[in-house]
């Protein structure tokens, strides 16, 4: 078998076992230089979460919020989406432009909250409520968008929300912290989905209590998928966007970050002179990372591109099915200037 042949069926194997291309890189390779060779050669745009490794990071072109990304993959003119987040991104990508190949470096990069919420039970879950309409966090899978009357992300869930009538019953999924949070803010006493995400979580009240003790004039940030008792003392609560705009804009010289870490290189990168400390979780694991973003790495990336697999594939009716909610969601987003 010539190599290439070789090569490409170990890919596959690769892909179909773990997820990812597994195969050994010269390590004198300048993956960065590389990684911008194949951007041009294939035409591709590469798009990353604020949760990526900062090298990802640094070889992107455009980093964003899951609002940001989605609006991004929707307009892109590349051939390629290779998308450097976790899957539902990436088949969010693929839903709203279907034409173009949409690569990820490791398809098990999942979602402990999208993982909470199978279509199977939340299709039940929704036929107890026959009266209500559902607002379904991006953080879910095609098959729970497909549920679903509209999508939100944490930048627009308060604008989705308030599109309804206010008398209109609303089912929320699969975000409990982020739901009770937006029927917080809204006055709604929309039903819940029992879902959390693994990352925000974990964060102890305790732990942060003391070291604003400790750093009096920090102020607390925090993203609506922490819990209530976070929350509640936070100075400031948004999506990745929204958080790294706020260090950006606000007059205070150190903040304690309750998210995922992976958001502190741009808030340093954009306020050097600043001080970020990530929130402690109730662990004793120094780490907010999540696995699943984490599973990416420069290598994988590289591999991706090159191999131009893992690819996201979808059925046409699903996709179809999944992309009427993102669209509204998309409509509403625009008509609110996000
Ligand atoms: P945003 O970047 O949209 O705030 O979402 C955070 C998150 O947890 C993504 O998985
Ligand atoms: Fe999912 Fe939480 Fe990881 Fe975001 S940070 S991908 S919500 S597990």
């Amino acid at each position: 078998m010539n190599t290439e042949k070789a090569i490409l069926e170990q890919a596959k194997a690769d892909v179909e076992s773990k997820g990812f291309l597994d195969i050994d890189l010269d390590p004198t390779l300048d993956l960065f230089a590389a990684i911008e060779r194949l951007k041009k050669e294939k035409n591709a745009v590469l798009l990353a979460h604020y949760y990526q490794e900062p090298d990802i990071q640094d070889v992107a072109n455009y980093i964003g919020d899951s609002l940001g990304l989605a609006q991004q993959a929707e307009k892109t003119n590349a051939d390629m989406i290779v998308f450097a987040g976790v899957h539902f991104m990436a088949e969010t990508a693929k839903i709203l432009n279907p034409s173009k190949k949409v690569v990820i470096p490791d398809l098990k990069a999942g979602c402990s909250l999208s993982d909470s919420c199978p279509p199977a039970l939340f299709k039940k879950f929704k036929e107890q409520h026959p009266d209500h309409k559902v607002v379904s966090y991006i953080n879910c899978s095609a098959g729970i968008k497909a549920l679903s009357d509209v999508i939100c992300t944490s930048s627009n869930a308060k604008f989705i929300v308030e599109s309804f009538p206010k008398d209109q019953p609303l089912i929320f999924a699969p975000d409990k912290n982020l739901g009770a949070y937006i029927n917080k803010v809204t006055g709604r006493n929309m039903v819940l989905w029992n879902g959390a995400c693994m990352v925000h979580e974990i964060f102890s009240l305790e732990k942060i209590t003391k070291l604003k003790v400790r750093h009096p004039e920090a102020k607390l940030i925090a993203h609506p998928e922490c819990e209530e008792p976070i929350l509640r003392i936070a100075d400031y609560i948004g999506s990745t966007t929204g958080l790294l705009k706020y260090t950006q804009t606000d007059s205070a010289q150190e903040y304690i970050v309750a998210t995922e870490t992976g958001i502190l290189h741009q808030m340093m990168k954009a306020s050097p002179e600043k001080t970020f400390i990530p929130a402690p979780p109730n662990n004793s694991c120094a780490c907010n990372d999540c696995p699943h973003m984490k599973l990416n790495t420069l290598e994988k990336l590289y591999l991706c591109m090159e191999y131009e697999t893992p690819e996201i594939i979808m059925e046409e009716e699903l996709r179809l099915a999944a992309k009427k909610p993102i669209d509204r969601m998309l409509e509403i987003s625009k008509a609110a200037g996000l």
